[in-house]
């Protein structure tokens, strides 16, 4: 089935009718606009069933899916054991609100695959972590002010909506000092007063901003390979002097490895990078499909929780949903098996050798960026995409658009979205790969 892949995907009706129906009821007739018309411009594909690494959409399409639920479908869908977990957990009630043996499991395997969780907190999203975040660090630090990256994205909490989104290369202001472009309406201005704002992948630039501002900051948060501009990696060496840098300012570093976590190394970017930062935020492939986040790092910061006058609050009806927590258990499980991240690099690599022949051979001025399990397609001059301003100024994000609307007639799916990034679950195969790089190459015929 996946070699025969070639011809056009047949009507999407179905997915037409039920669009004209959503938007009735749903702004955009989606729930996050990333789903919506503005990014698939035919009107979002209506998947309707997932198995391994395949989708079905209204209409009966197949696709291999290499959006994997923005990342956070790492065992790919309906993996035979999640399923057994949760039907065996649901019919013992979903969740209590209470403490659990569920939560106490999964925080175990957690702390045994990500080395700098000392203790974890579990919310339930990647949001609602990065938010908690900052406020232990700032509780920790008696510090307001925090630094972020430009072309970072933290989540959707106020202070972290500040240069998230790409824009053209005249907005985006000097190096030294960024122009600031607040990505949402809804937020005062003064909520932006503590972010310090910076560069990423510079250490000069990375040097003078925290000589003016270092001794100020509870933070720096960082996502430790770029996921919201495609896939951009760190320079060698960027961690390590962000490290001195931040131990040297008394203050603390965030990973945000809500993307990366238990995607490149079963302790996340922070071990295969070798980095240690003070705190983490995680999501996504944690709850393998289950809306999960997590908060780790030594008890001595996250012990401010702990029930007092000057407690850093962190409530919420829903933490450590029961069986959310089975799940993120029976995943860590499976992640813990031997060469699971072996494959999901070799397959991954594989997919990436693939495309780039295509792109090669086809004469089409496109790299491939990102390692295993995770990478973008950037259309581009350039041999490399290092920064926010590079994709801001030398990415063709709508020829991306085009290219990956001609993948989903050709049984692919994808965001057309390039800030994203393309997901190597554990389901995918040769095959899977095969099918892509065959898909790649029809689609770049003609392209322009
Ligand atoms: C690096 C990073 N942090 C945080 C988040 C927020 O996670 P969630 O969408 O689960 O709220 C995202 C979401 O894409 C992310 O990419």
């Amino acid at each position: 089935m996946h070699t025969t892949r070639s011809s056009h995907t047949r009507s999407r009706t179905r997915s037409q009718q039920w669009f004209e129906r959503a938007q009735q009821s749903l702004v955009e007739g989606v729930n996050s606009p990333s789903r919506g018309a503005t990014v698939y411009t035919a009107g979002p594909i209506v998947l309707e069933r997932g198995q391994g690494s395949h989708v079905w959409d209204a209409d009966g399409n197949e696709y291999v899916d290499f959006m994997m639920s923005f990342g956070a479908l790492i065992q790919g869908h309906a993996h035979p054991t999640l399923v057994k977990t949760v039907s065996e957990a649901i019919a013992e009630g979903s969740h209590f609100a209470a403490a659990t043996s569920a939560e106490v499991e999964a925080a175990e395997r957690f702390r045994r695959m990500v080395p700098s969780a000392e203790v974890v907190r579990f919310t339930n999203t990647g949001s609602e972590a990065t938010m908690l975040v900052l406020r232990l660090a700032r509780a920790h630090t008696r510090r307001r002010k925090f630094l972020k990256f430009e072309g970072h994205y933290h989540g959707w909490y106020d202070p972290y909506l500040l240069n998230a989104h790409c824009h053209t290369p005249d907005q985006l202001g000097p190096v030294e000092n960024p122009a600031r472009i607040p990505d949402s309406d809804g937020i005062p201005p003064s909520t932006f007063d503590d972010v310090v704002l910076a560069p990423w992948n510079d250490v000069a630039a990375l040097e003078r901003v925290m000589r003016q501002h270092g001794h100020e900051l509870a933070a720096v948060i960082t996502e430790p390979i770029m996921a919201n501009m495609g896939c951009i990696l760190p320079r060698a060496g960027y961690f390590e002097r962000l490290r001195e840098l931040t131990r040297d300012s008394g203050c603390l570093l965030i990973f945000d490895e809500v993307v990366t976590g238990f995607r490149y190394a079963p302790g996340g970017c922070q071990q295969y990078y070798g980095v240690q930062p003070d705190l983490s935020t995680f999501g996504k492939a944690l709850g393998a499909g289950f809306p999960v986040g997590a908060v780790a790092g030594p008890r001595s910061i996250l012990e401010r929780m702990r029930w007092s006058e000057n407690m850093v609050l962190h409530y919420g009806t829903f933490n450590g949903h029961r069986l959310t927590m089975k799940v993120v258990a029976a995943n860590l499980d499976l992640l813990s098996a031997e060469n699971v991240y072996g494959k999901l690099h070799a397959v991954g690599n594989a997919a990436i050798a693939g495309l780039r022949e295509v792109f090669r051979r086809r004469q089409v001025k496109a790299i491939v960026q990102g390692f295993g399990p995770m990478f973008q397609i950037y259309f581009t001059e350039r041999d490399a995409i290092r920064d926010y301003r590079d994709y801001c100024q030398y990415v063709d994000t709508k020829l991306y658009s085009g290219f990956v609307h001609r993948l989903l007639d050709r049984g692919i799916y994808m965001t057309p979205s390039n800030g994203l990034h393309w997901i190597i679950s554990t389901a995918h195969s040769d095959a899977d790969v095969q099918a892509l790089v065959e898909a790649a190459d029809q689609a770049c015929a003609g392209l322009s």
